[in-house]
């Protein structure tokens, strides 16, 4: 067993995730398999279940684990080790610190945070997921962690956090969280923009084209690298809501942010129309203005790509600046070519993101396909009818289908010339600034416009 999670911490590391000392240490004391006692399903579909043939070796794999599915699909699993990883390095948890986590799941996150110092307090809208979790925490010995079950909307009422993990794909933050993590944080606005690594939760297990991760270019992800980039634009220290890392939905995936609050008593006004998409902006209206939003102003960093399993309830609300659904597969009619291959070597896993994530910028159109006769899964701009578009490879050529295949194409050639002259951004060297939207009753911060970094 020591072995097993010694190869597993290695594992990890090999993987992408920066482990720090303390990091390695919780990954190599919490037992994994404790929290899946009830079992969880293999990549081949069938259900792995202790004592099975494998089971261990499966258990410290650095893979997600499906531990519950409705009508085939997952609904709670615990995410892929070296995304955990990667998360809680960016939340940067110091002993003592309160953490509330959205997305209780096994339980297995909440214990780490647990080993790493943090009082924790974990959310799960699945109450037999909640009662599954506290029986895991207890079966370890680990004490202290609050359980809650309801929508993670909510946050924790009446309780004040130094920091907020959030392990469900979402489309934007809640501003109960924003209230809730404590603005006591002196930062000079240097922070983790994050590993230029991957994790990939579990939407490869979702019926979608290969975006699991190791499968495909978005969900893939195993190279490593070290921190890069800085969070803030000032060097001024200013006091803001600790940390929020949340994988919130960009382009059919979710990659994870580092979000941070600056206080002030402004109220937000919810924003319901978008303009000027082809400039990364949201303009329009607003409308309606929400009482009780602590921040003043919401601006994040992504972390990493990663993909995870859809939140539930107003957390993953429709917005004017949302992205279509990733498409199943069939669903798209054949496509031709509409432009050329315009490099020789194609762009790696990494490049290919941080394309993706460029066209998430300039285009409400992007998500990801399984495309006819395409391995894997890549990213498209899906047209109205939700059967065609334009899809860019990586090799920089466009396929294209359907009615509006013209007009779709050259919005993919546009985005590939305006990404060449950017000089190939990368995903962390986005600004973003988020705005209230949504439905006026359940407000979400959503990201709404993105500047690169000079
Ligand atoms: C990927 S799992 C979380 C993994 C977990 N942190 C672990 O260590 O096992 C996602 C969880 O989010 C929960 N969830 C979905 N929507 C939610 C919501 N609106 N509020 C709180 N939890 C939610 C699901 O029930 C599921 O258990």
């Amino acid at each position: 067993m020591t072995d097993l999670r010694r190869r597993f911490v290695e594992r990890i590391r090999r993987d992408g995730a920066p482990l720090s000392p303390q990091l390695s240490a919780a990954f190599a004391a919490v037992p994994r398999e404790a929290f899946v006692v009830d079992g969880f399903q293999r990549r081949d579909g069938t259900w792995a279940r202790p004592g099975s043939a494998g089971f261990l070796e499966d258990v410290y794999r650095n893979d997600v684990l499906v531990t519950k599915l409705e009508a085939g699909i997952p609904v709670s699993s615990s995410s892929q080790p070296s995304l955990m990883a990667i998360m809680l390095a960016a939340l940067d948890v110091q002993p003592g610190d309160r953490v509330l986590e959205i997305g209780a799941g096994t339980g297995y996150n909440a214990a780490l945070l647990t080993v790493l110092g943090a009082r924790v307090t974990t959310v799960d809208v699945q109450a037999d997921v909640v009662e599954r979790a506290r029986s895991a925490l207890a079966r370890t010995g680990i004490a202290g962690v609050r359980l809650l079950a309801g929508d993670g909307y909510a946050g924790a009422p009446g309780e004040r956090f130094d920091g907020v993990i959030v392990t469900v794909g979402v489309a934007g933050v809640s501003p109960s969280w924003l209230e809730q993590a404590q603005p006591g944080r002196l930062t000079n606005a240097t922070a983790h923009a994050g590993p230029r690594a991957v994790g990939e939760e579990s939407t490869a297990r979702s019926g979608l084209p290969g975006a699991g991760e190791g499968s495909g270019p978005v969900g893939a992800g195993r190279e490593s690298a070290g921190w890069s980039g800085q969070v803030g634009a000032g060097d001024e220290p200013v006091v803001r809501s600790g940390p929020i890392v949340v994988p919130v939905e960009h382009a059919g995936t979710h990659p994870v942010l580092a979000v941070h609050g600056l206080p002030g008593r402004a109220v937000g006004s919810v924003q319901d129309s978008v303009g000027g998409a082809a400039q990364g902006s949201v303009g329009g209206a607003a409308q309606g203005l929400v009482e009780g939003s602590a921040a003043a102003s919401v601006t994040a960093r992504v972390v990493c790509p990663s993909g995870f399993m859809t939140a539930a309830g107003p957390l993953t609300a429709r917005h004017a600046r949302s992205h279509p659904h990733p498409v199943p597969a069939d669903s798209l009619a054949p496509f031709g070519h509409a432009a050329p291959s315009r490099w020789d070597r194609p762009l790696d896993s990494l490049a290919y993101r941080d394309l993706w994530y460029a066209a998430g910028v300039w285009s409400t159109r992007a998500t990801h396909a399984a495309v006819p006769g395409r391995d894997g899964s890549t990213l498209i701009l899906l047209d109205e009818t939700g059967t065609g578009g334009a899809a860019i490879l990586p090799d920089g050529s466009v396929l294209s289908s359907g009615a509006q295949a013209p007009r779709y194409a050259a919005e993919a050639t546009e985005i590939l010339d305006r990404w060449e002259s950017a000089n190939r951004p990368p995903m962390h060297a986005w600004r973003i600034t988020l705005a209230l939207t949504g439905d006026p009753a359940a407000p979400i911060w959503c990201p709404a416009t993105w500047e690169l970094d000079k």
